[in-house]
């Protein structure tokens, strides 16, 4: 059965700031978005908010305002920073709406009916920070809990618990035997080795809602709500299930909608998240999906951490890189270009100022923009602007920049296709430096040799606004109306070389990525 391409990111705690690595993620996930669609490809792409728990009950509670009030508050500047960062996501969960609390409650009772859940007494140690039982073995040398959980307190309570025992063997199973399952390939074998040497304890799904309130009731008990992490995971198909993916609603037992998602989206062929939020994603999401009947996701595509400067990103020490003030200064796209292409998918990362301004005088400015900018200049000022003949001298290049960019799209090497792409800015730029139209411009016997030239430099161009699409959107689109195309680059079947149409008169150059040693315009 035909189903659409269906990415998520990871759904941020709403009481933070939007911050450099939540961009990252998303960018990264917006690009793989938009490849598929370039591919030809149906897509859904979903990304939200995570709202519920502790850190926002007191958060709201400290603010004088209801938990509701103030996640709508957040909600909204979390919802501009998706435009800022020029994301094209389907959809956006909330997971304090009405159809994600439907889906996470049909969910706990047909577990619960299916006698996936115990209710159970425990007397142990509790973060509020990461809303979690810690365990003795946690403690360090000094007796104190890693800095990470916060305030540790001792808690005893009854909590609703979910079997996690028999799952263990058939999740090592998968992952061995699906080695793209989770990626990098590191990150699998950590996932691997976790499993292979621990046994997995029961998970609490539940929080008693004497000290916590703002959560989803369990249906089945309403002494409790849903332990926040349980409730987060579902909206990789809640939402989907209330678009009316039929895959979904029949598993949960949910009945059908007016609305049908055709084709359907379940189950996800990647979620993007980061490293430290992969054993909620590898190990009790693929239990939950099990337990519940559905298919598993085809991927996690796990990324890496940035720092800035060398030190971890803290609000307190005004370490941040604030990816708002970055997009003002330069441009969506430059910011774009420079997360993707700095930092491949999995490794941790290094921001600094001037990497940042280093990458984009090289590659944007001088690389990317001093090409198209040249090339269309030349064609404006040699050849009033139209288009010559077709000429394919540049060809091969170009057919394999595009080649090698789609097999790197299809794998989500996102890095790699970059560099694919730049094969082709290097070798246009050479290009120039070795052919020196103007110099042909000056011999009116080179007329000819000069009009191929103009060719293969403008169509090169028009090839990568099509390359560059799913990456710097903005500046794809300028490409293609300074050539006076019409359309958008979004498919990459425009790739084909030989597009221009001889004849066509171009627009006006402007340039892409200004220089920053010369005076803003
Ligand atoms: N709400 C949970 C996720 C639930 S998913 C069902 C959460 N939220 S978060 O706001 O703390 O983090 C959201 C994403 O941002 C995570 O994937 C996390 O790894 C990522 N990042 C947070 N800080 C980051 C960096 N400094 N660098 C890169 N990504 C980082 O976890």
């Amino acid at each position: 059965m035909s189903k659409r391409f269906y990415i998520t990111t990871a759904i941020d705690y709403v009481n933070g700031q939007p911050h450099l690595g939540h961009a990252y993620e998303k960018i990264i996930a917006d690009v793989i978005a938009r490849s598929r669609r370039a591919l030809g490809e149906e897509v859904f792409f979903l990304t939200g908010l995570d709202e519920h728990g502790q850190k926002v009950q007191q958060a709201a509670q400290a603010e004088g305002k209801s938990a509701q009030a103030y996640c709508d508050e957040l909600a909204a500047s979390w919802h501009s920073f998706v435009t800022k960062l020029g994301l094209t996501n389907d959809d956006f969960v909330r997971t304090t709406s009405a159809r994600h609390k439907e889906v996470v409650q049909a969910i706990l009772a047909k577990l619960h009916r299916e006698g996936h859940f115990y209710q159970a007494s425990t007397e142990g140690f509790y973060s509020t920070k990461e809303e979690t039982f810690v365990t003795e073995k946690e403690r360090l040398p000094d007796g104190t809990f890693p800095a990470h959980y916060g305030e540790v307190v001792k808690l005893s309570e009854t909590n609703w618990y979910f079997k996690l025992g028999t799952h263990q063997q058939w999740l090592i199973d998968h992952i061995e035997v699906n080695p793209s399952f989770i990626q990098p390939d590191y990150r699998r074998n950590e996932v691997l080795g976790f499993l292979k040497n621990h046994t997995l304890e029961d998970l609490c799904i539940s929080r008693p809602a004497a000290r916590l309130t703002w959560g989803i009731p369990i249906p089945f008990d309403p002494a409790y709500v849903t332990y926040v992490w349980f409730d987060a995971l579902v909206n990789y198909v809640s939402v989907p299930a209330a678009m009316g993916d039929a895959g979904i609603r029949a598993a949960l037992g949910l009945q059908p909608t007016a609305v049908n998602l055709q084709p359907p989206a379940w189950p996800a062929d990647a979620h993007v998240i980061g490293k430290d939020i992969i054993k909620f994603h590898a190990v009790y999401w693929p239990i939950m999906l099990k337990a519940m009947g559905l298919p598993l996701p085809k991927q996690l595509l796990v990324h890496g951490w940035w720092q800035k400067d060398g030190a971890k990103m803290s609000k307190s020490t005004g370490n941040v890189v604030d990816p708002v003030a970055v997009i003002d200064d330069w441009g969506l796209d430059a910011f774009r270009f420079y997360v993707v292409r700095e930092l491949d998918i999995g490794p941790d990362g290094n921001w600094t100022d001037a990497g940042f301004a280093a990458r984009y005088q090289a590659e944007l400015a001088n690389g990317l923009g001093n090409l198209v900018n040249r090339s269309l200049s030349m064609l404006k000022r040699y050849r009033s602007g139209v288009v010559p003949e077709r000429h394919d001298e540049l060809a091969p290049d170009a057919a394999k920049a595009a080649a090698d960019t789609m097999t790197h799209l299809r794998a989500s090497e996102l890095q790699k296709a970059l560099h694919s792409i730049w094969t082709l800015v290097t070798r246009a730029n050479q290009y120039v430096d070795q052919t020196a139209p103007f110099k042909l411009a000056k011999d009116p016997a080179q007329a000819a040799r000069l009009d191929e030239v103009l060719y293969n430099l403008v169509e090169s161009c028009r090839v990568l606004a099509v390359l560059l699409h799913p990456f710097i959107p903005g500046t794809a689109a300028k490409i293609y109306a300074q050539l006076n195309n019409t359309g958008t680059p979004d498919k990459l079947a425009l790739a084909a070389w030989g597009g221009l149409p001889p004849g066509q008169t171009i627009g006006e150059p402007a340039a892409l990525f200004p220089r920053r040693d010369a005076p803003k315009p």
